[in-house]
């Protein structure tokens, strides 16, 4: 009997002591990529590493919102996806770690250009140029002009036809209000912010619904990265794909490790893997045609060619930054999204 209970008790000992070595090996991943790809990169990790993901796809300025707002008790590991822009304010607001990737030669100069000029806080992860995409369906049937410029947009024949993001929880949407201060100044770009806002019929909380919702047919023109349109149309939905004729911005899709992150080892090995080829080449099983950061990853041939659109010099580091992307957003809340439409 003695024995017996001895040789219970050595067994449950044994299977404590195992218990945390044997846990699962974790990963929180907040994802501001479209959500198929973001799911992919989930299950692609996870099938890699052997490590469980729990992952959130929240648009970019969300997802900057929450690690700040989390910041003293950190729950997330890695932000992957999402305009550069909120996460250099991450960066220089202290709210990421820095890490120098193994992976780094394979990587594209811009990619590594975003990583120093953030102290190393983040990196490139895709690029893409920003424009619009219209329903030509939707536009014949309504007799409306084909738009090819930025200013175009503003013909009073477009009101409540044109759709756009909310540049406070979408990278999309301040890459638009951040490219259009850069190509017609402040003053004229917030002008034309004003009479945009007359022609929009909603504004969304992600940045590439307002193409799902031309594609459906229940808005005519969305404004978007033109790879975003350019998958719709790859999906079989009428949708044309616009570079804008005045030139028009471009994003650094970026990753970071979140400070303190309660799996940081973790968080360096999904790094690394989403800097690897292989990893970026998943993209294309979900029509993400976004540019890969990563020399050798494959591009597709439907992917906008950057070479071939006019891109502003888009000033990063001024647009990337705590206070102006703070200025700007308040500006537009209190100067344009109050107006009467
Ligand atoms: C789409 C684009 C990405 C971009 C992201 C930003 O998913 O394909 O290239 O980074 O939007 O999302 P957000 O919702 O913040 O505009």
């Amino acid at each position: 009997m003695k024995h017996t209970f001895t040789m219970i008790s050595a067994g449950l000992f044994a299977a404590l002591m195992a218990g945390p070595a044997m846990a699962a090996e974790k990963l929180t991943y907040y994802c501001s990529a479209q959500e198929d790809w973001c799911q992919l990169m989930a299950n692609g990790f996870q099938d890699a590493s052997g490590i469980d993901v729990n992952m959130t796809r929240k648009s970019s300025g969300e997802t900057f919102a929450q690690i700040k707002a989390e910041a003293s008790n950190p729950k997330g590991d890695v932000w992957w996806g999402g305009t550069g822009d909120p996460h250099l304010q991450a960066a220089e607001e202290g709210l990421t770690e820095p890490y120098v990737s193994p992976m780094r030669e394979e990587l594209q100069d811009w990619s590594i250009s975003q990583a120093t000029s953030a102290g190393d806080k983040t990196i490139g992860i895709y690029s893409g140029a920003l424009g619009y995409g219209y329903n030509s369906e939707l536009l014949a049937k309504n007799n409306l002009p084909v738009p090819a410029c930025w200013k175009d947009l503003l013909k009073p024949e477009y009101k409540g036809h044109v759709q756009m993001a909310n540049p406070n929880s979408s990278g999309t949407a301040y890459t638009t209000l951040a490219t259009i201060v850069q190509l017609f100044g402040e003053e004229e770009g917030f002008e034309f912010m004003k009479g945009l806002h007359k022609n929009i019929n909603q504004y969304t909380k992600s940045g590439s619904a307002p193409i799902k919702a031309a594609a459906r047919g229940e808005s005519i023109i969305g404004i978007v990265f033109m790879h975003d349109a350019v998958a719709q149309a790859v999906a079989g939905f009428p949708i044309k794909v616009v570079a804008p004729c005045e030139g028009t911005g471009y994003e650094i899709g970026s990753m970071s490790i979140i400070k303190g992150a309660r799996n940081m080892e973790n968080a360096k090995k999904f790094y690394d893997w989403a800097l690897s080829k292989e990893a970026q080449a998943l993209a294309l099983q979900v029509n993400a045609f976004q540019v890969p950061s990563n020399k050798m990853a494959p591009t597709s041939d439907k992917a906008p060619d950057l070479a071939s659109i006019k891109l502003i010099d888009y000033d990063f580091g001024k647009y990337g930054s705590s206070d102006e992307r703070k200025r700007l957003l308040k500006k537009w809340d209190e100067e344009v999204s109050t107006l009467p439409q």
